[in-house]
C-alpha cells in the first residue's frame, strides 16, 4: 500500500469515505468541518443530489465526445455561462480539463493573439513573483512558487517576473499612499526594459490564492495594470481559478476594481468539484483573430466532458437559484469579522487578509517587527495537522518568502456557527503548534 499511495506520506492523509454539506467524514465515520471546501473548490457544498443526477444522465446519454462537438450539456453551459456568469465582452468559450490546462491554454492563446496581428517578436510572458497558474512545465515556470518548482529548476523555461503586491512586507510600507503605483512602476519597468514590443501578455490571480495567501492588491493597482497592458499592447490574463465564481463576494474577484480582462481562465469552483472542468474565455478581439488566423487550439481529450459541463450548468444553477455569491460576501463579511476578532493582537498573526470567503492567516515569529519562524519547522504543517486533529481542514499556503500561511475558503452555504467553530479552532491549533515548538 505504501507504493500505492505515491507520492503521498501513507497514512499521512485522512482516508474520505462519505462527503456532506461542509463535512467530510473518515473510514471511521468521524467528521472533518472543511474550512477550506478541498484546495477551495466545493462552492455549493457536497451531496448535491440534483448535479449527480446531472452527472449520471450525462453519463447515459453522452457518455464522450470528441470536444470539438457539441453535446447538450456544453451548449447548455456556454448559454448559462452567457446569460448570467460572463463579462459581455467574453464572448468566447474553451473548455479544458482543470485549472493547469486552462492557463496553459490562455498562455498560448495570448502568444498565438500576437503572431495573428503581426506582431510577431511578442513571444514573452510576465507572471508575478508569489503566484500559482499549474502543473506543466509552462505553468509552473510562470507561477512565482518555488516550492512547486524544486528539482525542476533548471529544465523549466523561463519567463519574466514582477513583484506581486505583498502589503505587509512592501518595502514602501503597507500604509504607503503610493503602494499600488509602486508594484505598477516596477512592471512598467521590466517592460520597458525588455522592451514592450517582445511581450505578448501578463498573467496574475486578482486576488492571490494560496500562494501568497489571499492577498489583496492595493486599490489602484488593477486599473493601473490593465492602462499599462493597454499602453504597451500585453494582453491581460486572469487567473480566477481560485477566485471565480463567487468565492469571493462577487462573481469574478477582478470585479472588486473596474477592469476587464482580455483572458479569464476558470476551474475549480466551476463545477464546485463535483467533476475536472476547466475554462478560457476570451474577448472578441482575441477570439477572432486566432480564428481569422488559422491557428489551432488544441483541445485535451477530456476537455469540455459532457458529464463535467452538465454538473458545472447544475453548480452554477445552484449558485443562481440560492443566491449564494450575496452569500459569500455575507458569509465572507462575518468570517473577516471573527478572524480579525480572534487575531487581530495575537502575537504570532501578522495579519488577517482575503476577501469574502476566501481568507487566510500569515503566522510569525514576532508580530512587533515580522520575524518568520524557520522554514524548517513547518509552521503551516504543523497548524494544518493540529486543525485536522481537532477535526477541521484548512489549507496550507505560502511560498518561498511567504510562509506560514494558512487559508480557509469554504463552501457559500457555511453557517455562522461553522464559522465559528473554523475560528475558535484555528487559534487552538496556532496556539498548540507554537506551544510545540522546540
Ligand atoms: C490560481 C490557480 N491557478 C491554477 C491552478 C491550477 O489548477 P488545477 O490544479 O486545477 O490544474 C490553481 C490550483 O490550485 C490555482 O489556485
Amino acid at each position: 500500500m505504501n507504493k500505492m499511495s505515491w507520492p503521498y506520506t501513507a497514512g499521512a492523509f485522512p482516508t474520505i469515505c462519505r462527503t456532506e454539506g461542509l463535512y467530510l467524514y473518515d473510514d471511521a465515520n468521524r467528521a472533518i468541518l472543511d474550512a477550506a471546501g478541498g484546495a477551495v473548490v466545493t462552492n455549493v457544498g457536497h451531496g448535491r443530489q440534483r448535479v449527480a443526477n446531472a452527472l449520471g444522465r450525462a453519463a447515459e446519454t453522452t457518455s464522450y465526445v470528441v470536444p470539438p462537438f457539441v453535446t447538450p450539456s456544453r451548449q447548455a453551459l456556454v448559454d448559462t455561462l452567457a446569460a448570467d456568469w460572463l463579462s459581455p465582452t467574453l464572448t468566447r468559450a474553451h473548455f479544458t480539463s482543470g485549472g493547469t490546462e486552462a492557463n496553459e491554454a490562455a498562455m498560448k492563446l495570448a502568444l498565438q493573439y500576437q503572431q495573428g496581428i503581426g506582431e510577431v517578436q511578442r513571444t514573452k510572458l510576465i507572471g508575478r513573483s508569489i503566484s500559482y497558474h499549474g502543473t506543466t512545465l509552462a505553468t509552473a515556470a510562470i507561477s512565482g512558487h518555488p516550492s512547486r518548482k524544486r528539482g525542476l529548476e533548471q529544465a523549466l523555461p523561463s519567463y519574466l517576473s514582477v513583484p506581486a503586491p505583498y502589503p505587509l512586507r512592501a518595502p514602501i510600507g503597507v500604509n504607503s499612499v503610493s503602494l499600488g503605483q509602486y508594484y505598477v512602476d516596477q512592471m512598467r519597468d521590466v517592460i520597458l526594459a525588455e522592451g514592450p514590443r517582445t511581450i505578448a501578455g501578463f498573467i496574475a490571480e486578482p486576488i492571490t490564492g494560496s500562494s501568497g495567501g489571499a492577498i489583496v492588491p492595493p486599490d489602484d493597482y488593477w486599473p493601473k495594470v490593465r492602462a499599462l497592458c493597454d499602453e504597451f499592447g500585453l494582453i491581460l490574463i486572469l487567473d480566477e481559478v481560485m477566485t471565480g465564481f463567487g468565492r469571493t463576494g462577487t462573481t469574478f474577484g477582478y470585479q472588486h476594481w473596474p477592469i476587464e480582462p482580455d483572458i479569464l481562465v476558470s476551474g475549480k469552483g466551476l463545477a464546485g468539484g463535483y467533476a475536472p472542468l476547466g475554462g478560457v474565455f476570451t474577448n472578441e478581439r482575441v477570439g477572432a483573430v486566432i480564428q481569422e488566423s488559422g491557428f489551432q487550439v488544441m483541445f485535451n481529450t477530456f476537455g469540455a466532458h459532457p458529464a463535467a459541463c452538465a454538473a458545472a450548468v447544475e453548480v452554477l444553477n445552484i449558485l443562481k437559484e440560492e443566491g449564494l455569491v450575496a452569500e459569500a460576501a455575507q458569509k465572507g463579511a462575518y468570517l473577516h469579522a471573527q478572524l480579525h476578532a480572534a487575531f487581530d493582537e495575537h502575537p504570532h498573526v501578522a495579519e488577517v487578509r482575503g476577501r469574502g470567503l476566501l481568507a487566510a492567516i500569515e503566522v510569525v515569529a514576532d508580530r512587533s517587527d515580522l520575524t518568520q519562524f524557520d522554514p524548517e519547522l513547518g509552521m503551516t504543517s504543523a497548524i494544518v495537522n493540529e486543525g485536522l486533529e481537532r477535526g477541521v481542514f484548512y489549507y496550507a499556503g505560502g511560498t518561498g518568502v511567504v510562509r506560514d500561511v494558512v487559508c480557509l475558503g469554504p463552501a457559500f452555504i457555511v453557517t455562522t456557527d461553522q464559522i465559528d467553530e473554523m475560528v475558535s479552532t484555528l487559534v487552538a491549533s496556532v496556539d498548540a503548534a507554537i506551544a510545540k515548538l522546540p
